[in-house]
């Protein structure tokens, strides 16, 4: 994989909707190739602003975006939207078609694909999505997390290099979310650099290593996930909880159990545990 390769630079962009709402002030990150990062921050912080700027959606009114090194205010949207794919917090907003298979074909139109790579494609979307009860169905009677499933296979499917997410596990059961996590390691593994706009601290600090935490259209902090969300400041001050898995380790702490600070995730809190408990039994 090409690490430190910068994928997305933006540089200072300021947005100021029509009515003058400051959505987003002085905000500058780079990111490379191959990450999957955290958005995340109180409602009206300016997170869904962000994102929008990345597919040219809308135009920052000072700073600029670059994808691959290019500045987004040479290119359309639809040029970019060949690079970037996003899927928002509503995704039935992004349906448009009669049937599952005809939305899967809408969103691969304009792609230079021939029309048996197109069949061939949305065949082994299907397949992998376990969606081909609903080919024929209509995308207005799914159920939310099933709208949401569909949504990411329009996406999927497109294959862009950049996968960008408002809210993914919103409204989504645990299968949902365990199905959501395999498609975007995947992707990862693929090389695909994806950024997650989520409210899903524990979702956040179990499965993502690099978190931006925003308020107010700035950001105020950005670094790696067991950091970012463990300092009680400045998860306070973007009006989050600290995760479980950090309240427990830090109640541990107090009863005078000193887990190391390497360990942060579930599994490995577990595996601790279980050390811990059978040298204390070995002990007695
Ligand atoms: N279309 C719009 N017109 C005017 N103000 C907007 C619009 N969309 C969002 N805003 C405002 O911009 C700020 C940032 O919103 P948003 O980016 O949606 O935040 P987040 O996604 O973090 O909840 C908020 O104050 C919000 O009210
Ligand atoms: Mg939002």
């Amino acid at each position: 994989m090409t690490a430190n390769k910068t994928i997305i630079l933006i540089d200072e962009i300021d947005y100021i909707y029509p009515n003058n709402t400051i959505a987003l002030s002085k905000v500058s990150l780079k990111i490379n190739k191959g990450e999957l990062i955290a958005i995340m921050g109180q409602n009206g912080a300016g997170k869904t602003t962000l994102i929008r700027t990345l597919n040219g959606l809308i135009r920052p009114t000072n700073g600029n975006v670059y994808v691959k090194g290019e500045n987004n205010s040479t290119k359309s949207i639809a040029q970019l939207s060949k690079i970037i794919g996003i899927i928002f917090q509503n995704p039935m907003h992004q349906l448009f078609s009669n049937s599952i298979e005809e939305e899967l074909k809408f969103s691969l139109r304009n792609l230079e694909y021939t029309k048996e790579q197109i069949q061939q494609k949305i065949d082994n979307i299907l397949s992998k999505f376990d969606f081909e009860k609903y080919r024929n169905r209509s995308p207005f009677n799914l159920s939310g997390g099933e709208a949401k499933k569909l949504a990411l296979a329009t996406i999927i499917c497109r294959d862009p290099e950049i996968l960008v997410f408002d809210e993914p596990t919103l409204g989504q059961d645990a299968k949902e979310i365990d199905f959501f996590l395999k498609v975007i390691y995947n992707e990862l593994e693929k090389g695909k650099t994806i950024v997650m706009v989520t409210h899903n601290i524990e979702f956040a600090f179990e499965n993502i290593p690099r978190t931006i935490l925003m308020a107010n259209g700035k950001i105020l902090a950005d670094g790696p996930t067991e950091q970012v969300l463990t300092n009680d400041l400045l998860v306070k001050k973007a009006s989050l909880v600290l995760p479980q898995i950090h309240q427990f380790k830090l109640g541990l702490k107090e009863i005078g159990i000193d887990v190391p600070n390497e360990i942060f995730k579930e599994r490995d809190m577990i595996s601790f545990i279980n050390n811990y408990l059978k040298v204390r039994i070995a002990n007695r």
